[in-house]
């Protein structure tokens, strides 16, 4: 961690640094990702990734052959030159990279831990207010298809590593939560498709999982989410509900497809149950 760099950056930093050797462990979730995104049959003149980190889950070669230009946007910049540099992207003049870019918008104001463990009360009010105004602006935007890819929990991570109190913590993970939706419908042109790929549980709470067969995996994913057994923010029904019903995202969105779910290799000994949330943004009216 260099002296200026927030504890919240350094580690998310750490972890890219230690997933910067998934490419293999990945194999599956990435194609599964860049499947969806190849599939997507609307305006492909633009593809942005939020969250691009190492890019072990897209095959960037294949994605390129589609969409005329690649916008990737993350804070660890680090992580995204390394993972162009091993799908032999480095330089390419269809991807453009914006960054260091905090797509929460209150990563500088995140209380952190002290040393004592002492919980901070009453930041959340503060927090909220931001999460509800601000807007992630990434040049070049709206693209016609914008994913979130896989950065929703991660995002979530800083604030349940903050000094919150659960019960402020859980309050700002879920006004992050819509913040990241609002950015990510935002971000996709009228007409356009946004795609929020998800981890929703882990095999460490679910071992059951393990055993479960693909075509088993909706289901499963069903009874856990009505078992409360899922990352706080990440409930895939609760999110689809949101973008079709809440006021936010009505008119913006046409219609909301949930597709998967699957199994992402996370690390060595832990999977994630992964799913993807595909809001279609409604077309422009016309004056
Ligand atoms: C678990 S990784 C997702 C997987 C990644 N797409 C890959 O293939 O390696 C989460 C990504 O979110 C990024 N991230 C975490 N917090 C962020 C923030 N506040 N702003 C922008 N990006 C963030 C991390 O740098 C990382 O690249």
């Amino acid at each position: 961690m260099t002296q200026s760099e927030s504890p919240f950056l350094a580690a998310i930093r750490e972890s890219n640094r230690q997933g910067r050797d998934a490419w293999s462990r990945f194999a599956g979730h990435r194609e599964r990702v860049t499947r969806i995104l190849a599939g997507l049959d609307r305006d492909r003149s633009s593809l942005c990734i939020l969250g691009a980190g190492n890019l072990n889950d897209v095959s960037l070669g294949r994605l390129l052959a589609l969409y005329g230009e690649v916008h990737i946007v993350d804070v660890d910049l680090d992580a995204v030159r390394s993972g162009l540099a091993r799908q032999g992207l480095a330089g390419s003049k269809a991807v453009h990279v914006h960054g260091p870019l905090d797509l929460t918008g209150i990563l500088g104001r995140l209380p952190p831990k002290a040393g004592d463990g002492r919980e901070e009360q009453g930041a959340a009010n503060a927090l909220l207010a931001v999460l509800a105004s601000h807007r992630c602006a990434v040049p070049n935007r709206p693209c016609g298809v914008t994913v979130s890819a896989g950065a929703l929990t991660q995002l979530i991570q800083s604030v349940v590593a903050s000094a919150l109190g659960p019960l402020e913590a859980v309050r700002v993970i879920l006004g992050l939560r819509d913040k990241h939706l609002a950015d990510l419908v935002h971000l996709t042109r009228p007409g356009g498709v946004a795609v929020l790929i998800t981890d929703v549980v882990s095999t460490t709470t679910a071992p059951q999982l393990l055993a479960a067969a693909p075509t088993g995996l909706g289901e499963q994913m069903a009874e856990l989410v009505a078992a409360r057994n899922f990352f706080t923010g990440t409930n895939p029904y609760r999110i689809a509900a949101l973008l079709e019903q809440d006021d936010r995202f009505r008119d913006l969105v046409r219609d909301v497809r949930l597709l998967g779910p699957w199994l992402w290799r996370v690390t060595a000994d832990r999977q994630h149950l992964a799913c993807a949330i595909v809001p279609s943004r409604a077309a422009a009216q016309p004056s």
